[in-house]
């Protein structure tokens, strides 16, 4: 049964507090915003539902002057990106994840048409050989799997790891795939990352991992020839989504690099409007939660695996001292946010109360706590949400859990 969506409360100028419950009641309204344009091509965990996405970048833009830049410092798999590049506006998004970074320039690459077909004309030639190479594999028997070794792996060590995840023939069919991609790098880098992209989209499904944020290794039996179909499928549903998204805001720039050193890719004063979604404190462990794709499309993460923030492993290890680490990463992001921000501009930040290593976090105190006399809290819209088992409860101490959007004005 779907659950009443919580109470919400909200505070500051009416027509800003209108606008942001009007963010947070967007998904249970416009559910149907997730399966547009690009956003439905690739999971993320805590992807920032993009019907909420959507209410804020068109608020950003009414109050941002014409050519104004969007920033999304923790751009995850770009769903404000895609948003404000719908919305007309300019966009920069970075992330310490080299896979949030993949996708995210995949959902809002800005080409041609004639350069998006090819990148289409391209994914089905590759996916028709992997099917055929499959089938020739299984008339000769038993050939080993051709594996790749990608550059910075031990080869072995990165064997061992992928073996128990997918049936040989299937490890097969995706690692031809992955080698035709890697064929086509030097042609054109950009079509053969695209197409890497959409090979990451398709991973979890015909591996026996259970979903992005669960380990658990589950039975799965997928039929030979489905992953290379499953590929051709995922390149022709971003091939479409890209067509919808146009050409409309221009691309937007991505890079893999650290929010709390925004001030190294977007110059002092120069952001327009920020919109993001920070971690949730020690929800997720987005290291963990990519370490298969990462190991099998060969992406280094060694960046993201020291600096991500808030993460639910450093929680789990660290306890308090965790919650130390964490409230000075909040710190240092929203003092970079402000540093980018033009006087004057907004800074729109979604983000939810979390039980993190037994304790409550909460996420609007914190961020109170937070700032600097660069930025100041202009309105805020808080939606409760529904506390996950007893330990949650007791550790809430009968005090709501909600998720926050919260309006940050630069002085
Ligand atoms: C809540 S998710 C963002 C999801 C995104 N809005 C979307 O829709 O896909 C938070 C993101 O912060 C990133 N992250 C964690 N620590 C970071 C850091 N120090 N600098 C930049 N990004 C970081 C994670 O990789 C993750 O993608």
């Amino acid at each position: 049964m779907p659950r009443a969506p919580g109470k919400i409360f909200a505070d500051g100028p009416r027509e800003l507090a209108e606008a942001l419950v009007a963010a947070l009641k967007a998904p249970a309204e416009h559910h149907d915003i997730a399966e547009t344009l690009t956003h439905g091509f690739h999971s993320y965990p805590a992807r920032l539902h993009p019907a909420t996405a959507r209410v804020l970048a068109e608020l950003l833009a009414d109050h941002s002057p014409e050519g104004a830049v969007l920033v999304d410092p923790f751009c995850g798999s770009g769903t404000t990106l895609v948003e404000a590049r719908a919305a007309g506006l300019r966009a920069v998004g970075t992330d310490l994840n080299p896979l949030a970074v993949l996708v995210a320039r995949a959902k809002t690459w800005t080409v041609p048409v004639r350069k998006r077909n090819e990148m289409r004309d391209l994914g089905h030639e590759i996916a028709s050989q992997a099917l055929a190479a499959g089938k020739a594999a299984r008339r000769s028997g038993a050939e080993p799997a051709p594996q790749r070794k990608p550059k910075g792996f031990d080869p072995n060590a990165r064997n061992r790891r992928l073996a128990s995840w997918f049936a040989p023939h299937v490890r097969r069919e995706l690692e031809m795939i992955a080698m035709s991609i890697d064929e086509h790098r030097e042609d054109d880098v950009q079509i053969a990352d695209v197409l890497t992209a959409c090979l990451s989209a398709i991973l979890y499904k015909v591996s026996s991992r259970a979903s992005d944020t669960d380990t658990t290794w589950v039975p799965k039996n997928v039929p030979r020839g489905a992953a290379s179909r499953h590929f051709a499928q995922r390149v022709e549903l971003l091939h479409a989504g890209l067509a919808d998204l146009g050409r409309s805001g221009g691309p937007p720039d991505v890079f893999e690099h650290d929010a709390r050193r925004l001030h190294e890719v977007v110059p002092d004063g120069s952001a327009g409007a920020v919109l993001t979604s920070p971690p949730y404190a020690g929800t997720y462990d987005y290291a963990e939660h990519q370490r298969l794709r990462l190991d099998f499309l060969g992406l280094p993460h060694r960046g993201l695996d020291e600096g991500e923030i808030g993460s639910r492993r450093s929680f789990d290890a660290a306890g308090p001292v965790a919650e130390r680490a964490w409230l000075d990463a909040l710190t240092n992001s929203l003092r970079s946010i402000g540093r980018a921000l033009a006087p004057g501009a907004y800074a729109a930040m979604v983000i939810g109360d979390s039980w993190a290593g037994g304790r409550a976090m909460y996420a609007l105190d914190d961020v109170r706590s937070s700032l600097d006399d660069q930025l100041g809290v202009a309105a805020w819209a808080s939606q409760l949400r529904p506390m996950l088992g007893t330990g949650e409860r007791r550790a809430f101490e009968g005090r709501a859990k909600a998720e926050h959007v919260i309006l940050l004005q630069r002085r």
